[in-house]
């Protein structure tokens, strides 16, 4: 009842969101169907079909054949128009008119539920404008184990917990339009290299056979990264994608552990997955054996048109392991699509991802015809729901003094090639960029730009309306003409920035993950020189993760740092309302920054000395905030940690903790257990939002980690205003996976902390089942 109707705001005067001016300008949510009744629709439809037809529906038509990133066939008889499947997550890639959504990480730093859920509605409703189905998001997976893993960045951040909440919600908004989300990728799928064996890197002394394969323990399987996919399946996720890399040495997209028995089987710990499953693009080596494991769907299809009955013949032997399978594949498939109502009034797909050109052919209809027609679907009120979600991500990480700026900062200096726009020479292919200043990775989950605010420009303009001057110096390298134009100046913005993306491309040797985690070009030396001729330094860095600050960090002239993390297509807009404090920075950090590469539990696998490498998971649950915690590691910044230009009181004699809401054994695991309360005061001159969260400490004999977060609030506070923080503890969050089951640990004590970040406590508690 959170995201209400602008007439029921109005009328009602009950809670509505922070986000009413944008909430408002969405319609009602689709009335979606339960999946009983999608599920009987599915099997009168799929009767009807002959096996061929199932087939057509079971796997994709091959990579290019349909206008989508993926794509299954018409079936002209029954008027069943063939099915888009497209990527991805930070918006609608390949075509125009479309917007580009700040990143899972940047939008998990604003751990904002209503943002987060609104920024997918909004993807909701270009996806259904181009008539996509199936859109290729929400990503909770890679979580983050390793910071330089090259698609951290399309997750939400390195907790299960905070990506579970936005994973739920970013279901939610875009099936609140009718489009299918696909929660991906499932599961263990923590690093680039070795993912894939068609996508050997060059400069390895040998090609891979098979993929990396993910070793991990049952206990860290259930607890750490299918968690968020509890949440999306929970939400009513209409599919899901198993991952490219082996788990346990056998394919995610042919484990029958992983499918059957964790995701669809209503068993102990099951998710009772009622949707359809789809294997990532070539991930299946031998799709005979996902049809067995359970997949429904196996992406892309073979290549041409007569080799796409071929390429379905191996899922339909998976059939014949068992009659049912190719039944239940199709029946999964529709009942998701009806389940959306995309059986009426859903529009034809109206572009081509693979060709901008306005006429072209259908290869999978056999004739030509508008291949592109230029629909537009990014809305005015989407740009300003990308401006408000990428400042309130923004992470203020150092503050002492610089911001916000002051009406006397009238001469200002700006650094830094990441300030400026993209070259479009720069540019590969899946918008990996080498230059310019950088608002999203690269890779299938980049966006395609119809409009890019880059720093510069919008400094520049609020400069104009301030009555300031701005010099700029682009070149990283230009040493003595950055530090000639800093002297001087009443304050001087450093810009550095730190690339990735998928395996698909490398841009300067990083081929999708991250080399190290220090800034690109020479970031470092950029911010020391610029802070050596001016002594009102502020730093801005773009990141797709961690960055290592060290060389810089407490040098008396950095007067600030802001972490825009990857903002969108506002980026300098958005900057903007930060530095000049119409906005005052909200966001946290959605992982942990350490002092060094080596602070972290772990590392990309760069080399590996065999034919079918695997990698250890050998810390089990303790990967980010939980590995520096058990190892007692000062981090640079914790998990969870953020300034603001305000300053916020918890009061610690508030804190309440109610009894459970039933006999425990007897409560559902999913259900509320018992709240937690505490209230917050802003004790400080501005208006400003806090994130407060919840850690529990789970009892020792239960090994778990010191603290594991197990709820956030983000309040919204005026001076001297006070509220009251209110997390709901459901029977889930006390639980941890043993022998076989989730179980509370009963007659011990579970710590209770509300804290501004993982590290900064503001009250302690304590609770007992
Ligand atoms: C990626 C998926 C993506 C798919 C389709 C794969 O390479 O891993 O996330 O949805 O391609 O483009």
């Amino acid at each position: 009842m959170r995201y209400l109707t602008p007439w029921l705001c109005l009328a009602t005067l009950v809670l509505c969101g922070d986000h009413d001016d944008i909430s408002n300008q969405f319609g009602a949510a689709r009335q979606l169907r339960t999946w009983d009744e999608a599920y009987a629709l599915a099997k009168t439809f799929v009767a009807k079909l002959n096996t061929l037809e199932k087939i057509s529906l079971s796997s994709g038509s091959g990579i290019s054949f349909g206008p989508c990133s993926g794509n299954t066939q018409d079936i002209d008889r029954l008027g069943f128009r063939e099915m888009c499947f497209q990527d991805g997550p930070v918006g609608v890639r390949g075509t125009d008119k479309v917007s580009v959504f700040p990143a899972g990480i940047t939008t998990g730093s604003t751990w904002d539920k209503e943002l987060i859920y609104l920024r997918s509605r909004a993807m909701g409703v270009e996806n259904r404008l181009k008539g996509v189905n199936v859109a290729l998001a929400p990503v909770a997976g890679g979580l983050g184990r390793a910071p330089a893993a090259g698609r951290n960045w399309e997750a939400f951040g390195s907790d299960p917990y905070l990506t579970g909440v936005a994973n739920a919600e970013s279901v939610k908004g875009l099936q609140d339009e009718g489009v299918i989300a696909c929660a991906k990728h499932f599961v263990g799928n923590e690093q680039e290299r070795y993912r894939l064996v068609i996508e050997n890197i060059p400069n390895l002394d040998r090609e891979i056979l098979a993929s990396l394969s993910s070793q991990i323990d049952e206990r860290t399987l259930r607890e750490l990264y299918e968690w968020p996919f509890v949440d999306a399946v929970e939400a009513g996720a209409g599919s899901v994608m198993c991952s490219y890399q082996r788990v346990n040495n056998e394919y995610s997209c042919e484990s029958t552990t992983l499918i059957r028995d964790h995701l669809k089987s209503n068993a102990s710990g099951g998710l009772n997955f009622k949707g359809f499953v789809m294997t990532d693009w070539f991930a299946s080596a031998i799709p005979s054996l996902a049809a067995r494991a359970g997949v429904d769907v196996i992406m892309p299809g073979d290549i041409g048109a007569t080799g796409t009955v071929a390429a379905f013949l191996p899922a339909s032997d998976g059939a014949s392991t068992n009659g049912t399978r190719l039944d239940e594949m199709v029946i999964r498939l529709v009942a998701s699509w009806y389940k959306m109502r995309q059986e009426t009034d859903w529009p034809d797909v109206s572009f081509s991802t693979w060709s901008s050109d306005d006429i072209g052919v259908f290869l999978d209809r056999g004739y030509i015809g508008q291949i592109n027609s230029h629909v537009q679907a990014a809305q005015p009120v989407h740009a300003t729901l990308i401006r408000r979600i990428a400042a309130e991500g923004t992470t203020l990480l150092k503050n002492t003094g610089g911001l916000p700026l002051p009406s006397t900062a009238l001469s200002i200096g700006v650094f830094g090639n990441d300030a400026g726009p993209i070259p479009e020479s720069s540019c590969g292919t899946f918008g990996a960029c080498s230059a310019g200043t950088l608002a999203v990775g690269w890779g299938s989950g980049t966006g395609t730009f119809e409009y890019l605010i880059d720093p510069l420009q919008a400094i520049t303009a609020k400069a104009a309306e301030v009555g300031a001057v701005v010099e700029s110096v682009l070149d990283d390298y230009a040493y003595t003409e950055i530090q000639e134009k800093a002297v001087g100046k009443d304050v001087c913005f450093a810009f550095v920035n730190s690339r990735s993306g998928e395996g698909t491309n490398s841009v300067e040797g990083n081929y999708g993950d991250r080399n190290n985690l220090t800034a690109w070009r020479d970031g470092d030396t950029l911010v020391k020189t610029v802070a050596a001729s001016c002594s009102n330094t502020v730093v801005v860095i773009h990141s797709v993760g961690p960055i290592l600050v060290e060389e810089w960090i407490e040098n008396p002239n950095v007067t600030a740092v802001l972490l825009a993390h990857l903002p969108g297509q506002e980026s300098g807009n958005s900057l903007v309302d930060v530095l000049w404090g119409d906005v005052n920075p909200s966001g946290k950090l959605p992982y942990t920054m350490g002092k060094t590469e080596d602070d972290y539990c772990c590392k990309v696998q760069y080399d590996w000395d065999g034919f079918q490498p695997e990698q250890e998971f050998s810390e089990g649950l303790f990967i980010d905030y939980k590995w520096f915690d058990k190892n007692n590691i000062d981090p640079r910044f914790e998990f969870g940690y953020g300034l603001s230009y305000t300053n916020f009181t918890y009061d610690a004699e508030s804190l309440r903790i109610t009894e459970p809401f039933g006999e425990v054994d007897s409560i559902d695991f999913m259900a509320p257990l018992f709240n937690i309360s505490v209230s917050i005061t802003n004790s400080g001159s501005v208006a400003g939002k806090e994130v407060a969260q919840l850690y529990l400490g789970y009892p020792s004999p239960t090994n778990s980690p010191v603290r594991q977060l197990r709820g956030f609030e983000k309040l919204s506070l005026q001076p001297g205003e006070t509220k009251t923080a209110v997390f709901v503890v459901t029977k889930r969050d006390v639980s941890y996976w043993d022998s076989g089951e989730w179980k509370v640990a009963r007659g011990a004590e579970y710590g209770v902390e509300v804290s501004a970040s993982s590290r900064d406590v503001r009250a302690h508690g304590t609770v007992t089942f």
